[in-house]
């Protein structure tokens, strides 16, 4: 059992809600956060009383705010490998391949790590509020936990291109037009709407979904994700890394020479 308080799991309905709950850091992952959530799904995994999963954000304010710079500030580029190599085996591949489907409900910010997480689910339904993007560039560093290659299988590539480069995150509406979402409701009808779809897929043949997940990931290789994850290491201990994660810290604007 985890001592933890920051992830929790209630099961209804044959569907198992996944909370994360961190409102100091914006529900920011770091690495005991995603071994959580890793642990929540290895038990779920083969429970008959779980047909499908719904991952979302405690509070009104932010889903995940990404990974939390704090914890990774002063990793090496072996750390920073890792980290992204670990938080793949741990959680992201682990959701995307995962044999029932997996819902995002993105309830506030989804950015950097939060963004890929959400991006790593079957679905995804947001609030209004919410808002999207992929800030990694003014830290000094790239997507690390798939962004680059799911958010690019999601929008295409020149949307993708302005959302990773920019660094500019997007409303809920925008998201929507682009496929990312596939619902936007207020946050009242959030929940609701996330179950309303979990409860669709729940009539259907558990072995044909798992299957259909099987095929609709091998239209995507691997490659390009382990690319992502050997580039993000190797921003890692950089100049511009120092400065894009100092500024944070310091609640200052960076600046890359
Ligand atoms: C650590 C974080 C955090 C994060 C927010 N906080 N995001 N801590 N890691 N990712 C903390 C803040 O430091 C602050 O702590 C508290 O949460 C509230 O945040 P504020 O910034 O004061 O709130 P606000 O002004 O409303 O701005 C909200 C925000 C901003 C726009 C979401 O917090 C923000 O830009 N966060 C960082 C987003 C980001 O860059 N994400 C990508 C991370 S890199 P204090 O102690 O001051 O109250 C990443 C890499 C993924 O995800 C790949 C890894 C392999």
């Amino acid at each position: 059992m985890s001592d933890s308080k920051e992830v929790s799991i209630s099961i209804e309905n044959k569907i198992a809600f996944i909370t994360i709950n961190a409102p100091k850091t914006l529900n920011a992952l770091n690495r005991k956060i995603i071994k959580e959530i890793h642990q929540h799904l290895y038990n779920i995994k083969y429970d008959n009383d779980v047909r499908v999963v719904i991952i979302t954000g405690a509070g009104e304010k932010a889903f995940v705010a990404g990974a939390n710079i704090k914890e990774f500030a002063s990793f090496s580029k072996k750390e920073g490998q890792e980290l992204a190599q670990s938080g793949h085996d741990l959680l992201f591949n682990k959701i995307a391949n995962f044999s029932k489907p997996v819902i995002a409900a993105v309830n506030g910010y989804a950015l950097g790590g939060g963004l890929e997480l959400a991006m790593a689910c079957h679905m995804r339904v947001a609030s209004e509020n919410a808002k999207l993007g992929q800030p990694e560039v003014s830290l000094g560093l790239i997507p690390g936990y798939g962004g680059t290659q799911r958010l690019t299988q999601l929008i295409g590539k020149g949307k993708a291109f302005e959302m990773i480069l920019t660094g500019q995150m997007i409303s809920a509406k925008e998201g929507l037009s682009l496929g990312l979402l596939n619902y936007v409701v207020s946050l009242e009808e959030l929940m609701p709407k996330a179950i309303e779809i979990a409860s669709k897929t729940i009539e259907n043949s558990p072995a044909a979904i798992k299957k259909s997940i099987k095929a609709i990931n091998a239209v995507f290789g691997n490659i390009g994700l382990q690319n992502e994850v050997e580039l993000f290491g190797q921003c890692f201990g950089t100049d511009e890394f120092k400065e894009g994660t100092q500024a944070f810290l310091e609640k200052r604007k960076p600046n890359f020479k």
